[in-house]
């Protein structure tokens, strides 16, 4: 079950890849979303290069301009659950949301201060475990980790996030508190992770 989900996005991905990475190109103006960002109080946490260095803030800068349009209003609409982003996202319509995106999206590719060398975590990122169900990360967030737009759907980078964010979103996956992800697919696979597993990943992919 889990992997006919994953190969049905992979196979999405591969047939309609050009089409949408152009779109999402248009999907916001980022002149506008830094002068608009600059009045708003995300740099307060994000940084104003979306490059937070407090582990419990993402990391913005550099990731998909699709996928962080598509948390905003996931956010505001109630499909992802969290108080504070909630909040801050109830009063915001689609234009200033996909503004904001295109703006952090512009800014440096986060990344990691020190590479880890977690063999367990670089095994899992590369290769999966097929015996336990796992597919590799990289087959969707790209070798490098810094995530890709692929028929129509946005996939993070996760290489260069902080660790206790990676670690927070992974449990929350597991446990089904996060549930946004187009056919379930991070629940199906985050289902198969234990405690080590995740613990190796967040490590590893913290260091990308
Ligand atoms: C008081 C601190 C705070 C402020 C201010 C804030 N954020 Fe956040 N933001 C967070 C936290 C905490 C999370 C992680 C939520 C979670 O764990 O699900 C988050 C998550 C996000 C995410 C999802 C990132 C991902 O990788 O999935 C985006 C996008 C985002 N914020 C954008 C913004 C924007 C745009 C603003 C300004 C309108 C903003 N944030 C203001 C604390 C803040
Ligand atoms: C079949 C494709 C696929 C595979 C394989 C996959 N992911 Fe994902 N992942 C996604 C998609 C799509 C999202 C975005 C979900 C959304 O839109 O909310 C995501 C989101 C995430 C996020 C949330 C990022 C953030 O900024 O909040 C993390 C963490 C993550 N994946 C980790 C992993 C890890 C670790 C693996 C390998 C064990 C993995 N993923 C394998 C498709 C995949």
């Amino acid at each position: 079950m889990r992997l006919v989900f994953s190969l049905r996005l992979l196979l999405l991905g591969a047939l309609c890849a050009a089409g949408s990475a152009a779109a999402a190109d248009r999907l916001g103006d980022p002149q506008a979303g830094k002068a608009w960002s600059d009045e708003n109080v995300c740099k307060e946490c994000h940084n104003p290069d979306g490059n937070s260095t407090v582990a419990e803030y993402p990391r913005l800068g550099g990731q998909q301009a699709a996928y962080l349009y598509k948390q905003l209003r996931d956010f505001r609409d109630g499909r992802r659950r969290n108080v504070i982003m909630q909040a801050l996202t109830q009063e915001l319509g689609d234009a200033e949301l996909a503004n904001v995106s295109a703006h952090f999206s512009a800014q440096p590719m986060m990344k990691g201060a020190v590479p880890s060398t977690n063999v367990l975590g670089r095994s899992l990122f590369e290769q999966g475990d097929g015996a336990r169900g796992i597919p590799a990360c990289s087959a969707c967030h790209g070798a490098d980790g810094k995530g890709r737009v692929a028929g129509g759907l946005a996939y993070p980078a996760i290489g260069g996030q902080h660790r206790f964010y990676l670690r927070g979103q992974l449990q929350d996956w597991r446990s089904d508190t996060r549930h946004n992800s187009p056919d379930g697919v991070m629940n199906h696979i985050a289902r198969s992770l234990g405690d080590k597993d995740i613990e190796a990943l967040a490590d590893y992919l913290s260091g990308l």
